[in-house]
């Protein structure tokens, strides 16, 4: 790397960057915030959990470097509002992370309600296109900014989530890849961070296990050995994304899975049974 590099090893990868998380209260989205002003960015948290968003706000020293503000968004103009709240406060929007989301382990189709698969969609699909929506009003004027989605290993595959979630992250990378085409006339980078399962209240909830029987059985069932998913590694791959570091990357969809979504050991497992 050259030594006049723009980009070369800053401690502080996102000085100068103002950011809007949405789902920041908790899980990759709490990670995210506390990596993302580590790194210098000012944050707004966007999420409905009130109490939780602004706890992590006050440990984290207060209004000058990060503020919580209550956002559905599925709401357009709570999502709106939060745009505006980062700019009005901060200045500007550089980095808009589009990272709330719901989900459920695998249901039949069969006793899929319609009430949920509708609110799955809501919110992981609509609730992005509205902040992507937003972001680009104020990104475009700027002729910069970047846009982060998180979708999942799900986005790439099936069978181990409910429909509705399958199908919303599947979506959510089209979106992106589509926002990447027009948004790229305007210099501003849209991109996936795709976490395989990983430990966050989202799958404690869900799975009714705790953080490290959960761990231990991610673990197990992984393709790389000797390491377990955390969202520290999620927030890590947000970082990049979101830093100067990836000022030429667009359209990607990165998954962070150890590469679980590109082995199937189904076939070597049952030759294996065979012959033991
Ligand atoms: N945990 C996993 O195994 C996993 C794997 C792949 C992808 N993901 C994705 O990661 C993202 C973050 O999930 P997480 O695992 O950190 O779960 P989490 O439940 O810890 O965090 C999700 C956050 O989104 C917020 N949220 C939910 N509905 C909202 C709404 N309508 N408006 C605003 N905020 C809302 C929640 O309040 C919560 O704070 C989601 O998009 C999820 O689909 C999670």
């Amino acid at each position: 790397m050259s030594s006049n590099s723009s980009v070369s090893f800053n401690a502080k990868r996102l000085e100068g960057k103002v950011a809007l998380i949405t789902g920041g209260a908790s899980g990759v989205g709490e990670c995210t915030a506390k990596l993302f002003v580590q790194h210098g960015a000012k944050v707004v948290i966007a999420d409905i959990q009130d109490d939780l968003g602004t706890s992590i706000c006050e440990q984290l020293g207060g209004h000058e470097t990060i503020s919580y503000v209550h956002c559905d968004v599925t709401s357009d103009s709570d999502v709106r509002d939060a745009v505006d709240l980062a700019v009005s406060k901060y200045g500007k929007l550089d980095i808009m992370f589009n990272n709330a989301g719901v989900g459920r382990l695998e249901t039949s189709i069969l006793e899929s309600s319609n009430e949920n698969f509708k609110r799955v969609m809501d919110i992981n699909v609509y609730g992005g296109f509205l902040g992507a929506k937003h972001a680009a009003r104020v990104m475009i004027p700027a002729k910069k900014g970047c846009i982060l989605f998180t979708a999942s290993t799900m986005s790439v595959m099936g069978g181990f989530a409910d429909h509705s979630y399958v199908a919303s992250k599947h979506a959510v990378v089209g979106l992106a890849k589509n926002l990447c085409v027009e948004m790229g006339r305007y210099g501003i980078r849209v991109n996936c961070v795709s976490p395989n399962a990983v430990a966050t209240p989202m799958l404690t909830k869900e799975t009714g296990l705790g953080k490290e029987a959960l761990e231990s059985m991610l673990s197990e069932a992984g393709n790389l050995e000797g390491e377990v998913l955390e969202v520290q590694d999620v927030a890590a791959a947000a970082l990049y994304l979101a830093s100067d570091e990836s000022k030429y990357v667009t359209g990607v969809n990165l998954m962070v899975d150890g590469g679980f979504s590109i082995t199937n050991p189904s076939l070597s497992m049952t030759i294996k049974s065979r012959m033991s």
